[in-house]
């Protein structure tokens, strides 16, 4: 749980306290934690610098019981990432010291140049993800979560921003939720387990569902994310989430796909074993749209929003899809099985279409882990944004920058779309050349998108971190809840 608090310090007594310490600037008027502060100062072993810290006891006449400084560094690098990167390490250390609640000081916004609801968000932000630890395989859990975080504020301004825990609460829920689905192994989520994870956390979060099992997909003809499901022994299935607001009758309608590969071996184009277990992070573009589905129930935003996932397992066997195998799509184009493992767009085609069709969608925007290409390029933090689109691709860009979720932009260009030629179907899913594969993957979607305004967000890079950073723990990230939360409840792009 988490909250706001104006308690003077020192008038009751606070168990764990952390606060932050910036090298060059006082950021904290309230009397009492300034003397904190100046306390820290005194001991030359604490300098305030980034990521520094300082535990001490028993401080304002026993009433903090531990205190913990952080340092920030300098003021003029101090931003809402610092802020939190900061809460999320403040937690750990309460959670380490196996404490069940914690007290957050936060700065003064005046003291940094941050509005004061971003300087809030950030802190809430860092402490709520930070208190995530996936623990469904330990028998014995090292650390638990803690019960409850208090942020410490001016009575002002937890009045002024009272509604701000809430959301932020919900969203990094749906945040560490989008984490644990892309976390769990592929023996624990095959695709029809995967898609009744999905659609009760939505039914109850109080959102509309409706899944198409293989009976349905096949009376559809969604052939191409059935080619891609052919080799499985686990039939697939594909959810749809639906959030309607209040004003529905004049509301825009955004519909989110998400790529739901629940393991990908690459197929009959099998990958090498190297890595190959990441692998079962090949969901965390339908993870991250079930994700915000979740947190749109809560956050109530004024567009119809509608999440669809198409949820299949990549298999080589006797019954999987050969390389130059030709099937007929969902939108009725054939495609060329150019290569088994560029199986995440011919399940997003057919999500996509399905989509356009039934929706008739102002914006479609799909989030994928499409290719290892975006990854060289953008690295392991970054994701790629593609659209023809520039107010909704800059919209995406600068969503993706408010809330560190970064995605930068790549481009569409149409005289790449002749390496997707094939000479008998009428496209192959696999380039002619080997490079620029981040980009090819984007055009082929792009085939199917027809005139509905269409971004596509490649995440193969940061939907899966191997290392634990300050406020995400090592494997899922739940990269693009926090995005689309953010790009969901900002003005129309
Ligand atoms: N799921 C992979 C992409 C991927 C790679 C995600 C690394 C996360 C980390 C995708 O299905 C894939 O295999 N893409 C191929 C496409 C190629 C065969 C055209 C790739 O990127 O190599
Ligand atoms: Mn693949
Ligand atoms: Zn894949």
């Amino acid at each position: 749980m988490l909250n706001f608090t104006s308690v003077a310090l020192g008038r009751s007594e606070v168990d764990f306290l952390a606060v932050p310490v910036c090298e060059d600037a006082e950021i904290h008027a309230d009397k009492e934690l300034a003397a904190l502060v100046a306390e820290a100062r005194g001991l030359e072993e604490f300098k305030a610098e980034a990521k520094q810290q300082l535990m001490l006891y028993n401080l304002l006449d026993g009433r903090v019981l531990r205190c913990l400084f952080l340092g920030l560094g300098p003021r003029k690098k101090i931003n809402a990432e610092t802020l939190r990167a900061f809460a999320g390490r403040a937690v750990k250390v309460a959670m380490t010291a196996k404490r069940e609640a914690m007290t957050i000081a936060a700065p003064l916004a005046q003291a940094l140049d941050l509005p004061p609801e971003r300087l809030l968000q950030a802190v809430a932000e860092g402490a709520c993800l930070g208190n995530h630890t996936f623990t469904r395989y330990k028998e014995k859990p090292k650390h638990a979560p803690l019960q409850s975080i208090s942020m410490l504020v001016p009575a002002t301004m937890a009045k002024q921003f009272a509604v701000l825990p809430g959301r932020v609460e919900a969203i990094c829920r749906a945040v560490c939720q989008a984490r644990e689905w892309v976390s769990t192994p592929g023996n624990d989520k095959l695709p029809e387990q995967l898609g009744r994870a999905f659609s009760t956390a939505a039914s109850r979060a109080g959102l509309q569902v409706r899944t198409l099992d293989q009976t349905q997909l096949k009376r559809h003809k969604f052939g191409a994310m059935l080619a891609v499901a052919a080799g499985s022994a686990h039939p697939p299935c594909l959810v749809e989430i639906s959030y309607t607001p209040a004003k529905a009758a004049d509301a825009q309608t955004i519909v989110l796909v998400g790529k739901g590969v629940t393991f990908d071996t690459g197929g009959i184009d099998i990958k090498p074993a190297t890595g190959m277990e990441a692998m079962k992070g090949d969901m965390a573009g339908a993870a991250a749209v079930v994700g915000a589905m979740l947190a749109v129930a809560k956050l109530k935003p004024k567009q119809r929003v509608i999440g669809i996932t198409p949820i299949v397992e990549n298999m080589p066997s006797g019954t999987a899809t050969r390389p130059g195998d030709i099937v007929t799509s969902y939108a009725g184009k054939t495609v060329e099985i150019g290569n088994t493992d560029a199986e995440g767009r011919l399940i997003l085609i057919d999500a996509m279409a399905y989509a356009i069709k039934k929706h008739k969608p102002d914006v479609l925007v799909d989030l994928a882990t499409l290719t290892g290409a975006c990854v060289v390029g953008l690295g392991e933090k970054i994701a790629g944004v593609f659209s023809r689109d520039d107010a909704l691709r800059q919209a995406i860009a600068a969503a993706g920058e408010a809330v560190h979720e970064r995605c930068w932009p790549m481009p569409l260009p149409d005289d790449y779309k002749e390496l997707l030629k094939s000479d008998i179907a009428d496209i192959s899913n696999m380039s002619s050349s080997r490079y620029g594969g981040a980009i090819t993957a984007a055009l082929f979607l792009s085939e199917f998108t027809n005139e509905t305004r269409w971004a596509h967000i490649d995440i193969a890079g940061p939907a899966h971190a191997k290392k634990a950073s300050d406020y995400c723990g090592p494997g899922g990230t739940g990269f693009g809840v926090r995005l689309l939360c953010e790009l969901l409840t900002r003005r129309q792009p």
